[in-house]
């Protein structure tokens, strides 16, 4: 990969007031980032408020959620039509907090990234152990697993242009960040899979690393040679270490 991503989602924390001093700062910071994409995750109320504030910037829109369902009586649901309408490119499926506090199966999972994909967006699809699954020495059946689900639905072709973020729960919002060399071993690990299937899909694919990733830890991490950037929680609700963050994934 030559361009490196450092994804900023904002789970739910926002508001006008607080959106509008973010972007504007991370606009200006961001302007003299090269060969890194920057996107942010505002909630979806905001989406159009933020892309407005992004209007003369770099930086991406990418959505937290979407639906599986294209259109019609679905009440409460967004469809990847109407992010896209609001200049949304990137959306997050499967995040681990999805999966574990809103049920999402793999089946859910899969139906979203294939309705991202129909749209003509770019699916984030997040897979990642727990804690216990790493302790029972299950992570890579646990994350092929995830990542099978969807190659089933859609086929691996597909995820030659999607982007996949390998977020061990155990590091998520914990402070706990997967040490480099198990990251890597992870993502190596990742594309190995990938490959017994199409290795041009192995190579070109774009995995980013998550949980707990801060301007301190950014660094090594962004070193490893099987990690495109990084999905980024808490530290990208800071316009300055999320800005520390682009700026590790440049060097
Ligand atoms: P964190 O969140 O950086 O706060 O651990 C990462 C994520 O959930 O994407």
């Amino acid at each position: 990969m030559s361009t490196m991503m450092v994804a900023g989602n904002w789970k739910m924390n926002a508001s006008t007031l607080t959106n509008t001093d973010l972007t504007n700062a991370l606009v200006a910071g961001a302007a003299t980032l090269t060969n890194v994409q920057m996107v942010v995750f505002p909630p979806a109320p905001y989406l159009g408020q933020v892309q407005e504030l992004l209007a003369d910037s770099a930086i991406a829109l990418g959505a937290q959620n979407v639906s599986d369902k294209a259109q019609g009586a679905y009440t409460g649901e967004v469809s990847a039509t109407m992010l896209k309408d609001f200049g949304v490119k990137y959306v997050l499926v499967g995040h681990s907090e999805r999966r574990s506090l809103y049920g999402e199966s793999d089946a859910i999972v899969a139906a979203k990234f294939k309705a991202v994909k129909t749209a003509g967006l770019i699916p984030v699809l997040c897979i990642g152990e727990t804690l216990a699954q790493r302790e029972a020495e299950a992570t890579l059946d646990v994350v092929n697993g995830q990542l099978q689900a969807v190659i089933d639905l859609v086929g691996v072709a597909e995820l030659a242009t999607a982007v996949v973020a390998y977020e061990p729960v155990w590091a998520i919002g914990t402070g706990l960040t997967a040490s480099p060399e198990q990251a890597q071993e992870v993502h190596q690990a990742i594309r190995a899979y990938l490959a017994t299937q199409d290795a041009a899909v192995a190579e070109q694919v774009q995995i980013l690393y998550g949980g707990s990733v801060n301007a301190a830890t950014a660094n090594e991490l962004f070193a490893q040679s099987d990690i495109d950037g990084g999905l980024v929680g808490g530290a990208s609700l800071d316009a300055q270490a999320f800005l520390a963050i682009g700026q590790a994934a440049q060097s």
